[in-house]
Protein backbone atom coordinates (compact mmCIF):
# COMPACT_ATOMS: atom_id res chain seq x y z
CA UNK A 1 0.00 0.00 0.00
CA UNK A 2 2.71 2.12 -1.30
CA UNK A 3 0.22 5.53 -1.51
CA UNK A 4 -0.74 4.98 2.09
CA UNK A 5 2.97 6.46 3.41
CA UNK A 6 1.22 9.82 2.86
CA UNK A 7 1.49 11.67 6.74
CA UNK A 8 -1.78 12.89 8.15
CA UNK A 9 0.77 16.29 8.96
CA UNK A 10 -1.54 16.72 11.87
CA UNK A 11 1.01 17.77 13.79
CA UNK A 12 0.56 21.08 14.96
CA UNK A 13 2.84 24.15 16.70
CA UNK A 14 2.48 22.46 20.05
CA UNK A 15 3.93 19.59 18.76
CA UNK A 16 7.57 20.25 19.49
CA UNK A 17 8.46 19.49 22.87
CA UNK A 18 8.01 15.86 24.23
CA UNK A 19 4.95 14.64 26.12
CA UNK A 20 6.51 11.56 26.87
CA UNK A 21 10.29 10.03 27.40
CA UNK A 22 10.99 6.85 28.03
CA UNK A 23 15.07 6.59 28.60
CA UNK A 24 16.78 2.97 29.22
CA UNK A 25 13.53 1.50 30.14
CA UNK A 26 14.34 -2.46 31.38
CA UNK A 27 12.07 -4.94 32.43
CA UNK A 28 12.56 -8.40 33.38
CA UNK A 29 10.40 -11.21 33.87
CA UNK A 30 11.54 -15.15 34.82
CA UNK A 31 13.36 -16.13 31.42
CA UNK A 32 12.80 -12.88 29.44
CA UNK A 33 13.72 -9.62 28.98
CA UNK A 34 10.24 -8.13 27.79
CA UNK A 35 12.11 -4.62 27.62
CA UNK A 36 16.09 -3.94 27.10
CA UNK A 37 17.10 -0.14 27.19
CA UNK A 38 13.92 1.38 25.35
CA UNK A 39 14.60 5.00 24.16
CA UNK A 40 11.66 6.45 22.63
CA UNK A 41 10.46 10.41 22.92
CA UNK A 42 6.66 11.09 22.31
CA UNK A 43 5.88 14.51 21.13
CA UNK A 44 3.04 16.95 21.93
CA UNK A 45 0.44 16.50 19.41
CA UNK A 46 1.46 13.48 17.32
CA UNK A 47 -0.32 10.46 16.95
CA UNK A 48 3.16 8.33 17.68
CA UNK A 49 2.57 4.44 16.45
CA UNK A 50 4.61 1.69 18.37
CA UNK A 51 4.90 -1.28 16.01
CA UNK A 52 6.70 -4.82 16.71
CA UNK A 53 6.39 -8.74 16.69
CA UNK A 54 4.22 -10.27 19.04
CA UNK A 55 6.11 -10.65 22.25
CA UNK A 56 8.39 -7.65 21.28
CA UNK A 57 7.49 -6.05 24.41
CA UNK A 58 4.76 -3.07 23.67
CA UNK A 59 2.12 -4.08 25.78
CA UNK A 60 4.69 -4.29 28.46
CA UNK A 61 6.27 -0.93 27.92
CA UNK A 62 2.83 0.51 27.66
CA UNK A 63 1.87 -1.41 31.21
CA UNK A 64 4.65 0.71 32.38
CA UNK A 65 3.71 3.51 31.24
CA UNK A 66 0.12 3.50 32.39
CA UNK A 67 1.39 2.05 36.12
CA UNK A 68 -0.06 -1.36 35.89
CA UNK A 69 3.84 -2.47 36.28
CA UNK A 70 6.86 -1.30 37.50
CA UNK A 71 10.32 -1.02 34.97
CA UNK A 72 13.41 -2.93 36.91
CA UNK A 73 15.53 0.32 35.30
CA UNK A 74 15.35 3.21 33.56
CA UNK A 75 13.51 6.85 33.57
CA UNK A 76 10.07 8.44 32.40
CA UNK A 77 9.60 11.60 31.74
CA UNK A 78 5.97 13.57 31.41
CA UNK A 79 6.23 16.95 30.41
CA UNK A 80 9.35 17.01 31.09
CA UNK A 81 9.50 15.72 34.75
CA UNK A 82 10.60 12.03 35.64
CA UNK A 83 7.75 10.64 37.06
CA UNK A 84 7.27 7.31 39.04
CA UNK A 85 4.05 5.58 39.21
CA UNK A 86 2.48 2.96 41.60
CA UNK A 87 -0.58 2.10 39.90
CA UNK A 88 -2.72 3.44 36.87
CA UNK A 89 -4.52 5.57 39.37
CA UNK A 90 -1.26 7.78 39.70
CA UNK A 91 -0.66 7.90 35.73
CA UNK A 92 -4.30 9.09 35.61
CA UNK A 93 -3.41 11.54 37.98
CA UNK A 94 -0.67 12.66 35.57
CA UNK A 95 -2.91 12.98 32.63
CA UNK A 96 -2.26 9.36 30.83
CA UNK A 97 -5.09 7.34 30.07
CA UNK A 98 -5.00 3.69 28.33
CA UNK A 99 -7.72 2.02 26.35
CA UNK A 100 -7.61 -1.55 25.97
CA UNK A 101 -7.65 -3.88 23.29
CA UNK A 102 -10.81 -5.49 24.47
CA UNK A 103 -13.89 -3.72 25.64
CA UNK A 104 -14.10 -3.17 29.51
CA UNK A 105 -17.73 -1.74 29.33
CA UNK A 106 -20.32 -3.62 31.13
CA UNK A 107 -22.99 -3.93 28.24
CA UNK A 108 -26.15 -3.26 30.30
CA UNK A 109 -25.05 -0.14 31.73
CA UNK A 110 -25.71 3.38 29.89
CA UNK A 111 -22.82 4.98 28.58
CA UNK A 112 -23.02 7.78 31.06
CA UNK A 113 -22.57 4.83 33.97
CA UNK A 114 -19.75 3.48 31.98
CA UNK A 115 -18.01 6.44 31.93
CA UNK A 116 -18.43 7.47 35.54
CA UNK A 117 -18.28 4.37 36.55
CA UNK A 118 -15.09 4.40 39.29
CA UNK A 119 -14.58 8.29 38.89
CA UNK A 120 -18.15 9.65 39.73
CA UNK A 121 -19.16 13.50 40.47
CA UNK A 122 -20.33 13.35 44.37
CA UNK A 123 -23.10 16.02 45.69
CA UNK A 124 -22.58 15.91 48.92
CA UNK A 125 -20.02 12.84 49.08
CA UNK A 126 -22.26 10.28 48.52
CA UNK A 127 -24.86 10.54 45.83
CA UNK A 128 -23.56 10.71 42.63
CA UNK A 129 -24.07 14.04 40.37
CA UNK A 130 -25.48 12.58 36.86
CA UNK A 131 -26.93 15.68 35.73
CA UNK A 132 -22.84 17.15 35.96
CA UNK A 133 -21.84 13.93 34.43
CA UNK A 134 -23.86 14.06 31.77
CA UNK A 135 -23.22 18.01 31.05
CA UNK A 136 -19.31 17.20 30.58
CA UNK A 137 -19.91 14.17 29.05
CA UNK A 138 -21.67 16.07 26.55
CA UNK A 139 -18.97 18.66 26.18
CA UNK A 140 -16.43 16.59 25.97
CA UNK A 141 -18.29 14.86 22.47
CA UNK A 142 -18.95 18.03 21.35
CA UNK A 143 -15.20 19.30 21.61
CA UNK A 144 -13.95 16.12 19.76
CA UNK A 145 -16.60 15.31 17.83
CA UNK A 146 -17.31 11.82 19.50
CA UNK A 147 -20.79 12.07 18.65
CA UNK A 148 -21.61 10.08 22.24
CA UNK A 149 -24.88 10.20 23.60
CA UNK A 150 -24.43 10.04 27.36
CA UNK A 151 -28.56 7.87 27.66
CA UNK A 152 -28.03 4.86 25.26
CA UNK A 153 -27.30 1.74 26.77
CA UNK A 154 -24.04 -0.18 25.73
CA UNK A 155 -25.46 -2.82 24.50
CA UNK A 156 -26.91 -1.49 21.82
CA UNK A 157 -24.00 0.42 20.16
CA UNK A 158 -22.08 -1.13 17.76
CA UNK A 159 -18.03 -1.55 18.03
CA UNK A 160 -17.33 1.68 16.01
CA UNK A 161 -19.70 3.80 19.09
CA UNK A 162 -17.98 1.47 22.19
CA UNK A 163 -14.51 2.26 21.35
CA UNK A 164 -15.25 6.05 21.61
CA UNK A 165 -17.15 5.50 24.44
CA UNK A 166 -13.73 4.12 25.96
CA UNK A 167 -11.76 7.11 24.66
CA UNK A 168 -14.52 9.16 25.59
CA UNK A 169 -14.02 7.76 29.37
CA UNK A 170 -10.45 8.33 29.41
CA UNK A 171 -10.77 11.92 28.27
CA UNK A 172 -13.27 12.13 31.22
CA UNK A 173 -10.53 11.22 33.49
CA UNK A 174 -8.46 14.11 32.18
CA UNK A 175 -6.46 12.36 29.68
CA UNK A 176 -3.53 14.50 27.27
CA UNK A 177 -2.05 11.51 26.54
CA UNK A 178 -3.95 8.07 25.50
CA UNK A 179 -2.35 4.75 24.78
CA UNK A 180 -4.16 3.00 22.83
CA UNK A 181 -3.31 -0.78 22.29
CA UNK A 182 -4.78 -2.22 19.14
CA UNK A 183 -7.53 -0.25 18.90
CA UNK A 184 -8.76 -0.93 15.53
CA UNK A 185 -8.31 -4.86 15.38
CA UNK A 186 -12.53 -5.19 15.41
CA UNK A 187 -13.49 -2.19 13.05
CA UNK A 188 -14.24 -2.45 9.40
CA UNK A 189 -12.30 0.10 7.28
CA UNK A 190 -15.27 2.69 7.31
CA UNK A 191 -14.85 2.62 11.39
CA UNK A 192 -11.06 2.62 11.10
CA UNK A 193 -11.66 5.85 8.98
CA UNK A 194 -14.13 7.77 11.62
CA UNK A 195 -11.83 6.45 14.47
CA UNK A 196 -8.55 7.64 13.09
CA UNK A 197 -10.76 11.02 11.94
CA UNK A 198 -11.72 11.61 16.00
CA UNK A 199 -7.70 10.61 16.60
CA UNK A 200 -6.99 13.88 14.34
CA UNK A 201 -9.37 15.92 16.58
CA UNK A 202 -7.63 14.97 19.44
CA UNK A 203 -4.07 15.98 18.44
CA UNK A 204 -5.51 18.63 16.98
CA UNK A 205 -6.81 19.63 20.66
CA UNK A 206 -2.81 19.14 21.82
CA UNK A 207 -3.72 15.60 23.02
CA UNK A 208 -0.94 13.01 22.55
CA UNK A 209 -1.40 9.16 21.01
CA UNK A 210 0.15 6.09 21.23
CA UNK A 211 -1.11 3.94 18.86
CA UNK A 212 -0.45 -0.24 18.80
CA UNK A 213 -1.39 -1.88 15.59
CA UNK A 214 -0.65 -4.94 13.54
CA UNK A 215 -1.85 -3.37 10.69
CA UNK A 216 0.84 -1.42 9.02
CA UNK A 217 -1.16 0.41 6.06
CA UNK A 218 -3.57 1.65 8.98
CA UNK A 219 0.29 2.74 10.73
CA UNK A 220 1.11 4.53 7.83
CA UNK A 221 -2.15 6.61 7.48
CA UNK A 222 -2.39 8.22 10.98
CA UNK A 223 0.89 8.27 12.54
CA UNK A 224 3.61 11.65 12.74
CA UNK A 225 6.02 9.10 13.97
CA UNK A 226 6.96 5.40 14.26
CA UNK A 227 8.83 3.56 16.86
CA UNK A 228 9.49 -0.01 16.17
CA UNK A 229 10.55 -2.59 18.64
CA UNK A 230 11.92 -5.65 18.13
CA UNK A 231 13.15 -8.27 20.99
CA UNK A 232 12.47 -5.89 23.77
CA UNK A 233 14.18 -2.51 22.61
CA UNK A 234 13.69 0.24 20.33
CA UNK A 235 15.29 -0.36 17.09
CA UNK A 236 14.44 2.55 14.44
CA UNK A 237 12.19 5.75 14.52
CA UNK A 238 11.14 6.58 11.18
CA UNK A 239 9.09 9.03 9.75
CA UNK A 240 5.99 7.31 8.36
CA UNK A 241 6.33 9.42 4.87
CA UNK A 242 9.67 7.40 4.02
CA UNK A 243 8.70 4.33 4.17
CA UNK A 244 6.09 1.58 3.02
CA UNK A 245 4.49 -1.30 5.04
CA UNK A 246 6.72 -3.73 3.79
CA UNK A 247 9.86 -1.63 4.97
CA UNK A 248 8.42 -1.37 8.27
CA UNK A 249 7.46 -4.96 8.21
CA UNK A 250 11.23 -5.99 7.59
CA UNK A 251 12.23 -3.77 10.56
CA UNK A 252 10.00 -4.95 12.64
CA UNK A 253 11.53 -8.86 12.00
CA UNK A 254 14.63 -8.03 11.07
CA UNK A 255 14.71 -10.26 7.78
CA UNK A 256 12.34 -10.31 4.53
CA UNK A 257 8.88 -11.31 4.48
CA UNK A 258 8.59 -14.07 3.24
CA UNK A 259 6.14 -14.04 -0.20
CA UNK A 260 2.56 -14.56 0.13
CA UNK A 261 1.59 -17.94 -2.04
CA UNK A 262 -0.55 -17.66 -4.84
CA UNK A 263 -4.28 -19.13 -4.59
CA UNK A 264 -5.44 -23.06 -5.84
CA UNK A 265 -8.58 -24.12 -5.03
CA UNK A 266 -8.60 -27.22 -3.34
CA UNK A 267 -12.50 -27.81 -2.64
CA UNK A 268 -14.18 -31.00 -3.25
CA UNK A 269 -17.78 -32.25 -3.69
CA UNK A 270 -17.36 -33.50 -0.78
CA UNK A 271 -19.84 -31.62 2.22
CA UNK A 272 -17.95 -31.71 5.50
CA UNK A 273 -20.31 -29.75 7.79
CA UNK A 274 -23.43 -28.84 6.72
CA UNK A 275 -26.08 -26.33 8.47
CA UNK A 276 -29.58 -26.00 8.17
CA UNK A 277 -32.35 -23.29 8.89
CA UNK A 278 -30.22 -22.42 12.00
CA UNK A 279 -31.72 -20.24 14.36
CA UNK A 280 -30.54 -18.59 17.60
CA UNK A 281 -32.51 -16.86 20.47
CA UNK A 282 -30.93 -14.35 22.77
CA UNK A 283 -31.88 -14.86 26.64
CA UNK A 284 -34.50 -12.70 26.42
CA UNK A 285 -35.81 -14.08 23.34
CA UNK A 286 -34.87 -11.88 20.79
CA UNK A 287 -33.51 -13.94 17.31
CA UNK A 288 -29.96 -13.41 17.41
CA UNK A 289 -29.25 -16.29 13.85
CA UNK A 290 -32.02 -16.11 11.91
CA UNK A 291 -32.69 -19.27 9.78
CA UNK A 292 -29.20 -20.05 8.50
CA UNK A 293 -28.00 -22.70 5.94
CA UNK A 294 -25.04 -22.96 4.29
CA UNK A 295 -22.53 -25.92 3.67
CA UNK A 296 -19.15 -25.90 3.88
CA UNK A 297 -17.02 -28.63 1.62
CA UNK A 298 -13.90 -30.35 2.45
CA UNK A 299 -10.97 -28.21 1.00
CA UNK A 300 -13.08 -25.32 1.54
CA UNK A 301 -12.94 -22.23 3.22
CA UNK A 302 -16.21 -20.46 3.81
CA UNK A 303 -15.81 -17.02 5.08
CA UNK A 304 -18.12 -14.70 6.76
CA UNK A 305 -18.32 -11.07 6.78
CA UNK A 306 -19.94 -8.98 8.54
CA UNK A 307 -19.70 -6.19 11.14
CA UNK A 308 -18.52 -6.95 15.25
CA UNK A 309 -22.04 -8.16 16.46
CA UNK A 310 -24.50 -9.09 14.11
CA UNK A 311 -24.55 -12.72 15.07
CA UNK A 312 -21.48 -14.35 14.24
CA UNK A 313 -20.66 -14.99 17.21
CA UNK A 314 -23.72 -16.49 18.16
CA UNK A 315 -24.12 -19.03 14.94
CA UNK A 316 -20.73 -19.94 16.02
CA UNK A 317 -21.29 -20.73 19.74
CA UNK A 318 -24.61 -22.71 18.40
CA UNK A 319 -22.24 -24.92 15.66
CA UNK A 320 -20.11 -25.57 18.71
CA UNK A 321 -23.05 -26.39 21.07
CA UNK A 322 -22.44 -23.99 23.07
CA UNK A 323 -25.48 -22.53 22.97
CA UNK A 324 -29.17 -24.05 21.63
CA UNK A 325 -30.60 -23.57 18.46
CA UNK A 326 -33.24 -24.81 16.18
CA UNK A 327 -32.28 -26.28 12.93
CA UNK A 328 -29.53 -28.96 12.41
CA UNK A 329 -26.35 -29.24 11.96
CA UNK A 330 -24.84 -32.31 10.20
CA UNK A 331 -20.40 -32.94 10.64
CA UNK A 332 -19.96 -35.67 7.40
CA UNK A 333 -23.92 -36.38 7.31
CA UNK A 334 -24.30 -37.81 10.57
CA UNK A 335 -26.43 -35.59 12.33
CA UNK A 336 -24.57 -33.98 15.70
CA UNK A 337 -27.35 -31.10 16.79
CA UNK A 338 -28.02 -32.67 19.91
CA UNK A 339 -24.45 -33.56 20.83
CA UNK A 340 -22.34 -31.60 23.45
CA UNK A 341 -19.25 -29.14 22.94
CA UNK A 342 -17.07 -32.03 23.67
CA UNK A 343 -18.88 -34.89 21.68
CA UNK A 344 -18.35 -32.43 18.65
CA UNK A 345 -14.59 -31.63 18.88
CA UNK A 346 -14.04 -35.52 19.30
CA UNK A 347 -15.68 -35.63 15.98
CA UNK A 348 -13.17 -33.63 14.43
CA UNK A 349 -14.04 -30.06 14.88
CA UNK A 350 -11.49 -27.74 15.97
CA UNK A 351 -12.40 -24.19 17.18
CA UNK A 352 -10.42 -21.14 17.51
CA UNK A 353 -12.85 -19.05 19.78
CA UNK A 354 -13.34 -15.14 19.51
CA UNK A 355 -12.25 -14.63 22.78
CA UNK A 356 -9.13 -15.88 23.98
CA UNK A 357 -9.48 -15.30 27.55
CA UNK A 358 -12.72 -16.52 28.12
CA UNK A 359 -12.62 -19.45 25.94
CA UNK A 360 -9.19 -20.41 24.41
CA UNK A 361 -6.70 -20.59 27.32
CA UNK A 362 -6.27 -21.32 31.43
CA UNK A 363 -3.94 -18.44 31.81
CA UNK A 364 -3.13 -19.40 35.43
CA UNK A 365 -1.86 -22.66 33.76
CA UNK A 366 0.90 -23.81 31.96
CA UNK A 367 1.24 -23.64 28.19
CA UNK A 368 1.56 -27.66 28.51
CA UNK A 369 -1.65 -27.87 30.23
CA UNK A 370 -3.43 -25.46 27.62
CA UNK A 371 -2.26 -28.38 24.87
CA UNK A 372 -4.63 -30.63 26.97
CA UNK A 373 -8.18 -28.35 27.11
CA UNK A 374 -10.69 -29.23 24.84
CA UNK A 375 -8.64 -31.76 23.56
CA UNK A 376 -8.49 -34.04 27.17
CA UNK A 377 -10.07 -37.48 25.92
CA UNK A 378 -7.91 -37.29 22.75
CA UNK A 379 -4.21 -38.48 21.86
CA UNK A 380 -1.41 -37.55 22.84
CA UNK A 381 -2.67 -36.45 25.64
CA UNK A 382 -4.24 -39.66 27.27
CA UNK A 383 -3.18 -43.10 27.34
CA UNK A 384 -6.39 -45.13 27.71
CA UNK A 385 -7.91 -43.66 30.67
CA UNK A 386 -5.35 -41.76 31.90
CA UNK A 387 -3.66 -38.20 30.97
CA UNK A 388 -0.68 -39.14 29.24
CA UNK A 389 1.67 -36.11 30.71
CA UNK A 390 4.93 -37.03 28.49
CA UNK A 391 2.88 -36.87 25.64
CA UNK A 392 1.18 -33.99 25.91
CA UNK A 393 4.14 -31.99 27.23
CA UNK A 394 6.25 -33.62 23.55
CA UNK A 395 3.44 -32.26 21.81
CA UNK A 396 3.45 -28.96 23.28
CA UNK A 397 6.56 -28.73 22.23
CA UNK A 398 5.90 -29.51 18.76
CA UNK A 399 2.92 -27.09 18.46
CA UNK A 400 5.88 -24.51 19.94
CA UNK A 401 7.86 -24.72 16.98
CA UNK A 402 5.54 -25.44 14.51
CA UNK A 403 3.82 -22.38 15.49
CA UNK A 404 6.63 -20.20 16.61
CA UNK A 405 4.98 -19.47 19.82
CA UNK A 406 7.70 -17.28 21.61
CA UNK A 407 8.09 -18.28 24.74
CA UNK A 408 10.94 -19.38 27.87
CA UNK A 409 9.37 -23.06 27.84
CA UNK A 410 6.38 -24.98 27.87
CA UNK A 411 6.02 -24.74 31.73
CA UNK A 412 5.29 -21.32 31.92
CA UNK A 413 1.86 -19.50 32.46
CA UNK A 414 -0.44 -18.74 29.30
CA UNK A 415 -0.10 -15.55 31.01
CA UNK A 416 3.27 -14.63 30.54
CA UNK A 417 2.92 -15.10 26.76
CA UNK A 418 2.06 -12.03 24.81
CA UNK A 419 -1.28 -11.61 23.27
CA UNK A 420 -0.74 -12.68 19.89
CA UNK A 421 1.81 -15.45 20.91
CA UNK A 422 -0.89 -16.56 23.29
CA UNK A 423 -3.30 -16.93 20.14
CA UNK A 424 -0.60 -18.44 17.84
CA UNK A 425 -0.41 -21.49 20.98
CA UNK A 426 -4.18 -21.52 20.32
CA UNK A 427 -4.10 -22.01 16.71
CA UNK A 428 -1.73 -24.69 16.98
CA UNK A 429 -3.81 -26.60 19.66
CA UNK A 430 -7.07 -26.40 17.34
CA UNK A 431 -4.63 -27.76 14.19
CA UNK A 432 -3.54 -30.48 15.64
CA UNK A 433 -5.20 -34.37 15.71
CA UNK A 434 -6.02 -33.56 11.78
CA UNK A 435 -9.61 -31.51 12.47
CA UNK A 436 -12.28 -31.95 9.70
CA UNK A 437 -13.79 -28.82 10.77
CA UNK A 438 -12.40 -25.88 11.60
CA UNK A 439 -14.30 -23.09 13.50
CA UNK A 440 -11.75 -19.96 13.30
CA UNK A 441 -12.75 -16.92 14.49
CA UNK A 442 -10.60 -14.47 14.27
CA UNK A 443 -7.73 -16.74 14.10
CA UNK A 444 -4.89 -13.92 14.11
CA UNK A 445 -6.57 -11.14 15.87
CA UNK A 446 -3.58 -9.10 17.57
CA UNK A 447 -0.86 -11.40 15.59
CA UNK A 448 2.01 -9.91 13.79
CA UNK A 449 2.30 -9.53 9.64
CA UNK A 450 4.54 -12.45 9.63
CA UNK A 451 3.09 -14.61 12.04
CA UNK A 452 -0.35 -13.83 10.21
CA UNK A 453 1.30 -15.48 7.10
CA UNK A 454 3.18 -18.34 9.19
CA UNK A 455 -0.84 -19.29 10.11
CA UNK A 456 -2.21 -18.58 6.75
CA UNK A 457 0.36 -21.24 5.37
CA UNK A 458 -1.05 -23.55 7.89
CA UNK A 459 -4.28 -23.59 6.96
CA UNK A 460 -3.84 -23.51 3.67
CA UNK A 461 -1.95 -26.60 3.88
CA UNK A 462 -4.52 -28.19 5.97
CA UNK A 463 -7.31 -27.09 3.76
CA UNK A 464 -5.21 -28.41 0.64
CA UNK A 465 -5.09 -32.04 2.74
CA UNK A 466 -8.76 -31.95 2.62
CA UNK A 467 -9.90 -29.37 6.12
CA UNK A 468 -12.90 -27.35 5.89
CA UNK A 469 -12.98 -24.40 7.47
CA UNK A 470 -15.68 -21.37 8.59
CA UNK A 471 -14.02 -18.43 8.87
CA UNK A 472 -14.98 -15.07 10.92
CA UNK A 473 -12.58 -12.50 10.58
CA UNK A 474 -12.62 -8.61 11.45
CA UNK A 475 -9.33 -8.64 8.76
CA UNK A 476 -11.27 -8.08 5.27
CA UNK A 477 -7.51 -9.05 3.49
CA UNK A 478 -7.68 -11.86 5.30
CA UNK A 479 -11.21 -12.99 4.59
CA UNK A 480 -11.22 -12.42 0.84
CA UNK A 481 -7.53 -13.48 0.45
CA UNK A 482 -8.35 -16.92 2.51
CA UNK A 483 -12.24 -17.59 1.79
CA UNK A 484 -12.94 -19.69 -1.05
CA UNK A 485 -16.92 -18.47 -1.04
CA UNK A 486 -17.71 -15.64 1.09
CA UNK A 487 -21.15 -14.51 2.84
CA UNK A 488 -22.21 -11.58 4.30
CA UNK A 489 -24.40 -11.33 7.75
CA UNK A 490 -26.25 -8.79 9.01
CA UNK A 491 -28.29 -8.60 12.22
CA UNK A 492 -28.42 -12.04 12.18
CA UNK A 493 -29.24 -12.93 8.80
CA UNK A 494 -27.05 -13.82 6.07
CA UNK A 495 -27.27 -10.84 3.25
CA UNK A 496 -25.07 -11.70 0.10
CA UNK A 497 -22.81 -13.69 -1.38
CA UNK A 498 -20.04 -12.88 -2.56
CA UNK A 499 -17.19 -13.48 -4.82
CA UNK A 500 -13.66 -12.99 -3.45
CA UNK A 501 -11.69 -12.52 -6.45
CA UNK A 502 -13.53 -9.85 -7.26
CA UNK A 503 -14.02 -7.87 -4.06
CA UNK A 504 -11.89 -5.16 -2.31
CA UNK A 505 -12.21 -4.50 1.25
CA UNK A 506 -14.13 -1.06 1.20
CA UNK A 507 -16.72 -2.60 -0.97
CA UNK A 508 -17.09 -5.57 1.56
CA UNK A 509 -17.25 -3.35 4.03
CA UNK A 510 -20.40 -1.80 2.68
CA UNK A 511 -21.65 -4.88 1.90
CA UNK A 512 -21.31 -5.15 5.97
CA UNK A 513 -22.94 -2.23 6.90
CA UNK A 514 -25.54 -2.51 4.65
CA UNK A 515 -24.60 0.50 3.01
CA UNK A 516 -25.24 -1.72 -0.23
CA UNK A 517 -28.81 -1.58 -0.04
CA UNK A 518 -29.74 1.54 -1.43
CA UNK A 519 -29.88 2.35 -4.74
CA UNK A 520 -28.17 5.56 -4.39
CA UNK A 521 -24.99 4.27 -3.07
CA UNK A 522 -22.11 3.82 -6.06
CA UNK A 523 -21.04 0.93 -4.46
CA UNK A 524 -25.13 -0.85 -4.81
CA UNK A 525 -24.84 1.05 -8.21
CA UNK A 526 -22.27 -0.97 -9.52
CA UNK A 527 -18.95 -1.41 -7.83
CA UNK A 528 -20.02 -4.19 -6.47
CA UNK A 529 -21.97 -5.79 -9.31
CA UNK A 530 -20.70 -9.11 -9.95
CA UNK A 531 -19.39 -9.26 -6.74
CA UNK A 532 -22.11 -8.64 -4.31
CA UNK A 533 -25.69 -10.51 -4.75
CA UNK A 534 -28.58 -11.10 -2.79
CA UNK A 535 -28.58 -14.30 -1.06
CA UNK A 536 -31.37 -16.06 -2.61
CA UNK A 537 -34.27 -17.26 0.50
CA UNK A 538 -33.09 -21.11 0.02
CA UNK A 539 -29.38 -20.02 -0.95
CA UNK A 540 -27.99 -22.67 1.91
CA UNK A 541 -30.38 -25.47 0.64
CA UNK A 542 -29.05 -25.19 -2.86
CA UNK A 543 -25.27 -27.01 -1.74
CA UNK A 544 -22.59 -25.41 -2.65
CA UNK A 545 -22.31 -21.45 -3.26
CA UNK A 546 -19.57 -21.23 -6.03
CA UNK A 547 -17.31 -18.51 -6.42
CA UNK A 548 -18.42 -16.49 -9.17
CA UNK A 549 -21.69 -13.55 -9.05
CA UNK A 550 -25.03 -14.79 -8.46
CA UNK A 551 -27.18 -12.57 -10.44
CA UNK A 552 -29.88 -10.43 -8.80
CA UNK A 553 -30.36 -7.27 -7.04
CA UNK A 554 -27.92 -5.89 -4.98
CA UNK A 555 -28.17 -7.08 -0.96
CA UNK A 556 -31.14 -5.37 0.92
CA UNK A 557 -30.10 -4.14 4.07
CA UNK A 558 -30.97 -1.89 6.85
CA UNK A 559 -30.22 0.51 9.18
CA UNK A 560 -26.57 0.26 10.14
CA UNK A 561 -26.02 0.98 13.53
CA UNK A 562 -28.06 -1.91 14.73
CA UNK A 563 -25.64 -4.52 15.53
CA UNK A 564 -27.64 -8.02 17.62
CA UNK A 565 -26.51 -7.92 21.68
CA UNK A 566 -23.58 -10.16 22.35
CA UNK A 567 -24.62 -11.49 25.99
CA UNK A 568 -22.25 -10.71 28.09
CA UNK A 569 -19.34 -9.48 25.82
CA UNK A 570 -17.90 -6.45 27.48
CA UNK A 571 -17.80 -7.05 31.34
CA UNK A 572 -16.45 -10.58 31.02
CA UNK A 573 -13.63 -9.67 29.06
CA UNK A 574 -12.56 -6.96 31.09
CA UNK A 575 -9.11 -9.10 32.05
CA UNK A 576 -5.75 -7.56 31.42
CA UNK A 577 -5.10 -7.29 27.76
CA UNK A 578 -2.34 -9.38 27.34
N1 LIG B 1 3.34 -11.09 33.34
C1 LIG B 1 4.32 -11.63 32.61
N2 LIG B 1 5.08 -12.63 33.10
C2 LIG B 1 6.08 -13.18 32.38
N3 LIG B 1 6.41 -12.79 31.14
C3 LIG B 1 5.69 -11.79 30.59
C4 LIG B 1 4.61 -11.17 31.28
N4 LIG B 1 4.08 -10.21 30.49
C5 LIG B 1 4.79 -10.25 29.34
N5 LIG B 1 5.76 -11.20 29.40
C6 LIG B 1 6.73 -11.50 28.33
O1 LIG B 1 7.30 -10.28 27.91
C7 LIG B 1 7.51 -10.28 26.51
C8 LIG B 1 6.81 -9.07 25.89
O2 LIG B 1 5.40 -9.25 25.96
P1 LIG B 1 4.38 -8.11 25.51
O3 LIG B 1 3.04 -8.54 25.96
O4 LIG B 1 4.87 -6.79 25.96
O5 LIG B 1 4.50 -8.22 23.93
P2 LIG B 1 3.74 -7.40 22.80
O6 LIG B 1 4.77 -6.67 22.02
O7 LIG B 1 2.64 -6.59 23.39
O8 LIG B 1 3.17 -8.58 21.88
P3 LIG B 1 1.74 -8.76 21.12
O9 LIG B 1 1.88 -8.08 19.82
O10 LIG B 1 1.67 -10.25 20.93
O11 LIG B 1 0.66 -8.24 21.99
C9 LIG B 1 6.98 -11.61 26.00
O12 LIG B 1 8.07 -12.48 25.86
C10 LIG B 1 6.08 -12.09 27.11
O13 LIG B 1 6.08 -13.50 27.13
MG1 LIG C 1 0.48 -6.73 23.26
Amino acid sequence: MEEAAISTSTSSATATEPAVELEGITKRFPGVVANRDIRLSVLRGHVHAIVGENGAGKSTLMKILYGMQRPDEGVIRVNGSPISFRNPADAIGAGIGMVHQHFMLADNLTVLENIVLGSEPRKGGIAIDFSAARRKIKKISDAYGLGVSPDVLVEDLGVGARQRVEILKVLYRGARILILDEPTAVLVPQEVDELFDNLRGLVREGLTIIFISHKLDEVLRVADAITVIRRGTTVASVDPKDVTARQLAELMVGSELPSPETRESTVTDEVALSVRGLTVRSADGRTVVEDVSFDIHKGEVLGIAGVEGNGQAELVEAIMGMRPAEGTIALGGADISGWPTLRRREGGIGYVPEDRHRHGLLLGSPLWENRILGHQTRRPNVKGPWIDRAGARADTERIVKAYDVRTPGIDVDALALSGGNQQKLIVGREMSGDPVVLIASHPTRGVDVGAQAAIWDHLRAARARGLAVLLISADLDELIGLSDSLKVILRGRMVADVDPGGVTPERLGSAMTGAAAGAESPVAAGAVAGAVAESPAAAGTQGPVTAGAVDGPPATGGPTDAPLERPGSAAAEAGEEA
